[in-house]
């Protein structure tokens, strides 16, 4: 079953990339994605439409992160990229942003959104979240959006943002929470689609607690269907 999931995750989100490969920004008003409509004034910034069409978050994490310059960012499942070239803004030259996906096309279509806008202080790099490909203690901050409902397995995803993240690093995330128990957890479409997946507040709190972190805040912040929620998460490693 958890194979079977990951594929379908798999094969949903290479769908969506390929969707923007195939027909860029232009199929659509620049900017408008659903995703896209989370972030206050994303007009006003220097991103490409692209990476912002792809956008299938569900906040915007780069609004809880207080970044500032020259600091190291990780974001887990990046996607076409948006909220790592915000991030990238934020931290400036003397900082680095890497974004990391399990899927060759969202990763492809990420280094073409990079190369088109030019950032230079930031890389995509294909791994899992579970078995994040980077040394322990490096990172200042690790964001997501969307992210962490669709993996099978959260509390490995837990320990290893709290093994990359340097003690005192912060970890800043939106994501759907469950609310009730109307939610079927082996829905595979339903888990493709970040419902099925998603877990109480309670368990993702205890979840990260029991990886090491502290001082952490879930608050919902709209609905995201029934029995489900969005939610902004911070914790300190
Ligand atoms: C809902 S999309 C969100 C993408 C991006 N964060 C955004 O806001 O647009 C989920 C992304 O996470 C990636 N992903 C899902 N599960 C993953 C995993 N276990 N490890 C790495 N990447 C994963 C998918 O390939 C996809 O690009």
């Amino acid at each position: 079953m958890t194979d079977q999931i990951k594929e379908t995750v798999k094969e949903r989100y290479r769908a969506a990339a390929l969707t923007v490969l195939d027909e860029g920004a232009s199929c659509c008003s620049p900017k408008e994605s659903y995703g896209a409509s989370l972030y206050d004034d994303l007009a006003s910034e220097e991103v490409p439409d692209s990476a912002a069409m792809a956008s299938l978050g569900c906040g915007n994490p780069t609004a809880i992160a207080d970044l500032s310059p020259g600091q190291k960012v990780l974001d887990l499942g990046s996607g076409g990229g948006l909220d790592v070239f915000l991030s990238a803004k934020r931290v400036g030259a003397e900082g680095f942003v890497w974004g990391l996906d399990m899927t060759d096309e969202m990763i492809a279509l990420a280094r073409k959104n990079q190369a088109e806008a030019g950032f230079t202080n930031v890389a995509f790099i294909k791994g899992d979240i579970e078995s994040i490909p980077l040394p322990d203690d490096g990172i200042d901050v690790i964001i997501s959006n969307c992210v962490i409902n669709l993996s099978t397995d959260k509390d490995a995803v837990f320990r290893e943002a709290h093994r990359v993240l340097r003690p005192g690093g912060r970890f800043a995330v939106t994501d759907i929470v469950r609310l009730d128990g109307t939610i079927d957890p082996d829905d595979t479409a339903g888990w493709a689609n970040c419902i099925s997946g998603a877990i109480p507040i309670a368990e993702f709190e205890a979840g990260l607690r029991n990886a090491g972190f502290t001082d952490v805040t879930i608050e919902t912040t709209g609905s995201a269907g029934d029995g489900v929620a969005n939610a902004e998460i911070t914790a300190i490693a």
